[in-house]
């Protein structure tokens, strides 16, 4: 069953995480974020919104989940403004922003059009789109010490035909921000350290709780337990960083 985010169970299931250097440093080579108003679409916990403010920016978040919003305010610097909309129809007024941000976002939209068009109306103009998301490429790759998510698929195969299908294909995405107006739509690939953690059990944690992987939604109580017995027996004991592969696709306003 997909991720229910309205449930308070999930409220923090996108909590407790901040951004890596190697995201900050994509970020900064494609925008200056000092003094920038950004707009974080389907802020989750507010991991990034807190790394934007932390970079100097003016930030609101947007979350369509009350309880995954509430939870994201909790951990988040009161600079930083939090609002409890839709992303395709945030409220916000026009030209507002400088930087739109969208991260792992659009493989939960039925419609990638309806989020291209409200980031243009929030734009000033010249200002920058940035969406941050994985296509099926990114996300299904073999497991591997820096890919333990890739046992999921190594274990379950008949999950990738679920990934696959809810994954955004890239000239999808970017046909949807031509179509919405924006000018010199361009993509390019993104590794991000996720997260480092001090040992294996730390990570197994999180895949127990389902934590910040929609995907293990789909799995069963039996399927996760056996899935977790699979990753231990692939990963040694200690330390374990995770990395992983998204695709950035940037648009200008004109
Ligand atoms: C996978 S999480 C990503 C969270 C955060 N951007 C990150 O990268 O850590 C997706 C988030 O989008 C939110 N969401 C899903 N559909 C949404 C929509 N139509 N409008 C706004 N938020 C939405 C969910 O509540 C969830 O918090």
């Amino acid at each position: 069953m997909p991720i229910d985010f309205d449930d308070p169970a999930n409220s923090d299931t996108y909590s407790g995480r901040e951004a890596d250097p190697s995201w900050v440093a994509a970020m900064t080579s494609i925008v200056d974020p000092v003094g920038a108003n950004v707009v974080d679409l389907g802020c989750g916990g507010g991991t990034y919104a807190r790394a934007w403010r932390t970079l100097g920016a003016h930030v609101t978040a947007v979350d369509s989940s009350a309880p995954i919003l509430e939870s994201a305010r909790r951990s988040s610097p009161t600079a930083i403004a939090f609002e409890c909309a839709p992303a395709e129809h945030t409220g916000l007024t026009d030209g507002r922003a400088d930087i739109v941000f969208a991260r792992a976002l659009v493989h939960h939209l039925p419609d990638v059009f309806g989020l291209a068009t409200e980031m243009f109306r929030l734009l000033r103009s010249g200002g920058i789109a940035i969406v941050q998301d994985r296509t099926s490429q990114d996300a299904i790759r073999r497991g591997s010490p820096t890919n333990p998510r890739g046992y999921l698929f190594d274990a379950f195969p008949w999950l990738t035909e679920i990934e696959s299908r809810r994954r955004p294909d890239v000239d999808e995405v970017k046909a949807a921000f031509t179509r919405a107006g924006f000018n010199d739509v361009v993509t390019q690939p993104l590794w991000e350290t996720r997260r480092r953690y001090g040992n294996r059990e730390q990570y197994l944690t999180e895949i127990a709780g389902r934590t910040g992987r929609s995907i293990l939604h789909e799995l069963s109580d039996g399927e996760l337990a056996e899935l977790i017995e699979y990753v231990r027996d692939r990963l040694a004991p200690g330390e374990l960083i995770e990395r992983d592969r998204w695709t950035l696709w940037t648009a200008a306003a004109p």
